[in-house]
């Protein structure tokens, strides 16, 4: 397969997709606290998504079997909803969703502290990713190439003297949740495809606060760091545009 760039008919659509990917985070976020499960977190997702008339994109997806991924503290990603995951004060969670609305994906993923009490460095964590996300959207623009994307993000992560995942990776997005090119958070500026008009990327760092090892739990799904420090995750699904990166998930 190769890289598909969209119409400017096709980025409206995603817009739309993005859009609801949006509000059922925005929704989430909200209920985040100590004492709620990761479950209820799902829940809450699966009733938005149909009151939105959205589909889920995940669940089912080489058989995961829920609509979000929640992933607590050194969870990393891809970690499942359960109702005996419950939250509590100083955690921070992951959750990432995605919906197909018309045939076409959004996807996107925030970080959010449980509550309050969540410690000085945990809130640099979340605020060093998040600001490395816009750092590699800023290099989605046209001429450029999927390398300037991670190299924006890495040199960034890393100056905050963080290190970033490198088993898992962003990917472009359309008419399936996955499509070319994979988009990692790390590479050399001037390497890599050449971001052309209509390109869009699923932009997703992951960052750990210590060490960047991974490791996948024996429910085939969970990543979680090697060395049990935390780790954080934000991402935007974003066209290249003439006029410049578009974020569709906002
Ligand atoms: N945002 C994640 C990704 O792009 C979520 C995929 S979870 C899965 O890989 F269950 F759908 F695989
Ligand atoms: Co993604």
């Amino acid at each position: 397969m190769s890289i598909v760039c969209k119409s400017a008919a096709e980025i409206e659509k995603m817009r739309r997709s993005g859009r609801i990917v949006r509000a059922v985070l925005d929704h989430l976020r909200t209920l985040v606290a100590p004492g709620v499960s990761t479950m209820d977190l799902e829940r809450a997702a699966e009733q938005k998504m149909k009151e939105l008339g959205a589909k889920p994109a995940f669940k089912g997806y080489y058989d995961y079997p829920c609509v979000l991924c929640t992933s607590v503290n050194e969870e990393i990603v891809h970690g499942i909803p359960s109702d005996k995951r419950v939250l509590k004060a100083g955690d921070i969670v992951s959750i990432d969703c995605g919906v197909v609305v018309d045939g076409y994906y959004g996807d996107s993923a925030i970080t959010v502290p449980v509550d309050g009490s969540i410690t000085p460095e945990l809130k640099k964590l979340l605020d060093v990713t998040e600001a490395a996300l816009y750092k590699g959207i800023e290099q989605a623009r046209l001429g450029n190439t999927v390398g300037d994307v991670g190299a924006a993000v890495q040199e960034y992560v890393e100056a905050n003297g963080f290190s970033v995942v490198r088993e898992f990776v962003g990917h472009g997005i359309g008419t399936r949740l996955h499509e070319e090119p994979q988009v990692p958070n790390f590479g050399s500026r001037g390497h890599g495809p050449r971001l052309r008009e209509g390109m869009v990327l699923a932009i997703e760092p992951m960052v750990n606060a210590g060490k960047p090892g991974t490791r996948v739990l024996d429910d085939k799904w969970t990543a979680v760091t090697v060395d049990g420090a935390c780790s954080a995750h934000f991402e935007h699904c974003v066209a290249v545009t003439k006029e410049g990166p578009l974020i569709l998930t906002q």
